[in-house]
């Protein structure tokens, strides 16, 4: 199957995704990110008439949205707004602990997100700076810039952006507080870094930075990937797409320490106790050429998979 067009939406890795989730028509799938449907929609053509879909998104937008309308329809289709921190209390009400057969997670912004500049994602399109998924909690990205610490904002330019010159964009920021646009934070970002890396915009570091800060995504994909493990049913999979290297470090290590057990440090005597949880299905996936021509936004996509294995 290829991609499919959802809107302004085309769905990362589609076919691969649905290969490593190995459906079975009569089966319960989790689709933990569901942006404009686009993977919930491929799923739902698969299953059977026995087979349930349980779709979430931490954005009330994608819930509320055109594509979420018209698959709810679908009387094997459940939708709810949720992080995937709350995964856990969704399948419990719907009694599915240890039940569930695939769940997949396509993580990051979805393309509406990034392109409607009032969300404030983008240093292409002049907005709000907000960049929350959830706009009905938390702080938004311009009040978490106003009260942070100059260290703090050192830290998270660093180690979530990679960013080279974060003390100098830390050190713009603090001087030019309150920042209340997207136009604002990206022009002052140009001026603070001193060299340009080709083909990319020097704010694109630091918003990717901010995103992940205001968002907790770090914290949310390791509380979620715990969960996935307690939820999936022996021979159950999982499916994670991922867009940065920091995203894949997680997912490759989580899914490494189910199957192998915590790295023991070498001077100990190796006692071999751990019992399998999880054991990876073949190796790390990218997109082919063609889909990344087709849709450049799938370029640094990684999708990682694994099984269930039985108690
Ligand atoms: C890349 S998009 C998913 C696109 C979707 N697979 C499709 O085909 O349309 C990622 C979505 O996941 C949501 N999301 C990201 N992190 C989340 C989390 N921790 N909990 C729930 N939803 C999350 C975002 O709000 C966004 O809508």
């Amino acid at each position: 199957m290829m991609n499919e067009l959802n809107g302004s939406h085309l769905s990362v890795m589609l076919t691969e995704t649905l290969d490593a989730l190995a459906i079975r028509p009569d089966g319960f799938y989790v689709d933990c990110t569901f942006g404009r449907g686009g993977h919930s929609s491929a799923v739902l053509q698969l299953l059977g008439n026995s087979g349930r879909l349980l779709a979430m998104d931490r954005d009330a937008a994608a819930v509320d949205s055109a594509e979420a309308k018209n698959l709810l329809e679908d009387s094997r289709f459940l939708l709810v707004h949720g992080n995937f921190t709350g995964l856990m209390r969704q399948i419990e009400r719907l009694g599915m602990v240890g039940k569930v057969d695939g769940v997949m997670m396509d993580l990051g912004v979805s393309s509406p997100q990034l392109d409607e500049a009032g969300r404030g994602f983008s240093f292409l399109r002049d907005g709000p700076l907000d960049m929350r998924m959830d706009t009905s909690q938390g702080q938004t990205a311009a009040e978490w810039l106003a009260a942070a610490e100059e260290s703090e904002i050192v830290r998270v330019l660093r180690a979530y952006g990679e960013e080279r010159f974060a003390k100098r964009i830390a050190r713009a920021i603090l001087e030019a507080r309150p920042i209340e646009t997207t136009r604002q934070l990206a022009t002052l970002i140009e001026k603070a870094v001193p060299s340009r890396e080709k083909h990319k915009n020097p704010a694109t570091r630091s918003f990717q930075a901010i995103r992940i800060a205001v968002n907790r995504e770090l914290d949310e994909l390791e509380e979620g990937l715990k969960k996935t493990v307690e939820i999936l049913a022996p021979g159950g999979r999982l499916v994670v797409i991922s867009f940065h290297s920091l995203e894949d470090r997680i997912v490759k290590h989580f899914i490494r320490e189910q199957e192998r057990g915590k790295p023991v440090p070498s001077r100990l005597p190796l006692l071999n106790a751990h019992r399998p949880v999880l054991k990876a299905v073949g190796k790390a996936k990218m997109p082919s050429e063609q889909e990344v021509r087709a849709n450049p936004r799938s370029r640094s996509a990684v999708l990682r998979a694994a099984e269930r294995v039985a108690a």
